[in-house]
């Protein structure tokens, strides 16, 4: 397996129900244990902020910041990966309202949040997302496409494009247009850009597809057995992209 990146050390000062608190960790699976209530979550939480948004709580800032401290936090993670050793900070400072948190990569301010994806992506999946499994199709969709980010970060604005021209079309349709002209060029992008998205996500399920199969099956779980079903993305693993955006 290709060297992957992985947080080294964890440390989290006024974080929750840590005031102070410096972790080491091994590249691997992490296991943390411990009674309801000692801070596995919280933990889990941190390392959600490693990526741009409110974590994985979604829970206000305010709330983070421990309670009986200065009404602030911050969390600094040490990264080693192939390319070297990255260090990522982030937090907000007592007495703020409401807003943006800061970032800090290798010491220097980022311009925004998003500058961290260029170190590491984080996806998680947590029991409050069983609706993931039994919920409406587009929500697994928009699941698998942040998967996709992480092997593939042209991905995201593939999607903007997709969806930019589909309102453009709607619009045309909406307004009776004849200018088939019009109708050409913005179906032709959606087409494009519509099977490109369906490439990404069909080598993303065939990627997760060779992982759990290489996966010992001596474990107590029995192994996944995950696919992708839709007319674009059955084409797309037998058939050429310039056909099926013909078809599409
Ligand atoms: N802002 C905060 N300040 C201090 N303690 C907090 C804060 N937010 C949550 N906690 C404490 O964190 C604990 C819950 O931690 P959590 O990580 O959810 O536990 P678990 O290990 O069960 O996953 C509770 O004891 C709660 O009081
Ligand atoms: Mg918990």
């Amino acid at each position: 397996m290709p060297e992957q990146t992985h947080i080294s050390k964890l440390t989290l000062t006024n974080f929750r129900n840590y005031a102070t608190l410096a972790i080491d960790l091994a590249p691997g699976a992490v296991v943390f244990s411990g009674d309801n209530g000692a801070g596995k979550t919280n933990l889990l939480e941190a390392i959600s902020f490693l990526t741009p948004g409110r974590g994985l709580r979604r829970a206000p800032y305010g709330d983070v910041a421990r309670e009986g401290g200065d009404g602030g936090f911050a969390l600094h993670a040490r990264l080693a990966g192939p390319d070297g050793e990255v260090e990522i900070g982030t937090g907000i400072s007592g007495g703020e309202s409401e807003g943006g948190r800061r970032v800090r990569i290798n010491g220097a301010t980022a311009r925004s949040a998003e500058d961290m994806l260029e170190w590491l992506r984080v996806v998680w999946l947590t029991p409050a997302m069983d609706a993931l499994f039994t919920g409406p199709a587009g929500d697994r969709r928009r699941f698998l496409d942040r998967l996709v980010l992480a092997i593939d970060p042209g991905h995201g604005q593939r999607a903007l494009d997709y969806e930019k021209a589909m309102r453009g079309r709607n619009r045309l349709l909406t307004e009776g247009s004849r200018d088939s002209g019009w109708f050409e060029a913005i179906e032709t992008q959606m087409a494009e850009t519509g099977v490109a998205i369906a490439a990404a996500r069909a080598e993303m399920v065939r990627l997760l597809a060779a992982m759990i199969d290489r996966l010992p099956d001596s474990g107590p779980f029995p192994q996944a057995d995950i696919g992708l079903s839709g007319d674009l993305e059955a084409e797309i693993t037998n058939t050429p992209a310039v056909d099926v955006e013909e078809r599409f």
